[in-house]
């Protein structure tokens, strides 16, 4: 069985004072979220204050959007997964389209950047997605699986298991314009189908597979009504602390419709 998993992806907004203050609202908002787990993702320069924010016994799991690959040394405005590791971070984005469109970020740093993050024993969450021209020229399949096949090069069966894959369609990222569940649900197939190729395991069926992409309060539910969504990676609708409780809010109370 696996677990729901919310991600708020904060992007590039709040500074720290700004992050702790939500902290403790969506605190108040969210007193139980049994049975899920609920992922934040400030920035750099944000994540002590959330930490801290969290306290001891911290409810909601601590996320970076990025890191580098190597552990340290001269790579100025970088930041490593051992850094990551003892600021309290828990899992860590990779490869999100916003890093491979407008950073560079290529397959083969995506590669490196799941390793280290393995490496130092934070959660990879691997975004995969097409672009509208992908989709319109019947290349979204061939793009997700070069997408896991060259980020997930090398990695050993075992820690493949580990892993939280996004599927995130470029053309539906911050646009208003979600992926109905009737275009995500096949890729997501697709995602566990090929995973299990990878790693030669039944690997597929224990990853959690999140669809990102304009999800709000009112369409999570749709998401989350096939058993192929094990949750979700929210951007715009994450900010609000408001929103983002009513979002989980949500996502707890609905039940997968039986295939
Ligand atoms: P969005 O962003 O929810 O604003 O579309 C999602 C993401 O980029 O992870």
């Amino acid at each position: 069985m696996r677990t729901r998993f919310i991600v708020g992806n904060w992007k590039m907004n709040k500074t720290a004072s700004e992050a702790g203050a939500f902290v403790h609202r969506l605190s108040q908002e969210l007193t139980s979220h049994a049975g899920i787990r609920i992922g934040l993702t400030p920035p750099f320069t944000a994540l002590q204050a959330v930490r801290d924010a969290l306290g001891p016994a911290p409810t909601f799991l601590l996320g970076a959007q990025n890191l580098y690959w190597e552990d340290k040394g001269a790579f100025t405005g970088e930041v490593s997964g051992a850094m990551l590791k003892d600021i309290g971070c828990q899992f860590v984005l990779v490869g999100h389209s916003e890093r491979r469109q407008y950073f560079g970020d290529q397959d083969s740093w995506t590669n490196k950047k799941v390793l280290a993050a393995l490496r130092h024993g934070l959660q990879p969450i691997l975004c995969v997605g097409e672009t509208l021209q992908d989709r319109d020229s019947g290349q979204t399949d061939l793009v997700i699986q070069r997408q896991l096949r060259a980020g997930l090069a090398g990695i050993e069966a075992q820690a493949v298991t580990t892993l939280t894959i996004a599927y995130e369609p470029v053309w539906a990222i911050g646009t208003g314009r979600a992926a109905s569940p009737e275009q995500a649900v096949p890729v997501h197939r697709l995602i566990r189908q090929t995973l299990t190729e990878l790693s030669g395991s039944d690997s597929g069926q224990h990853v959690a597979v999140l669809y990102g992409g304009s999800v709000t309060p009112h369409n999570i539910a749709d998401f989350l009504a096939s058993e192929e969504i094990d949750g979700a990676l929210v951007g715009g609708a994450c900010l609000d602390p408001v929103s983002f409780a009513t979002l989980v809010k949500v996502a707890i109370g609905s039940t997968p419709a039986k295939a």
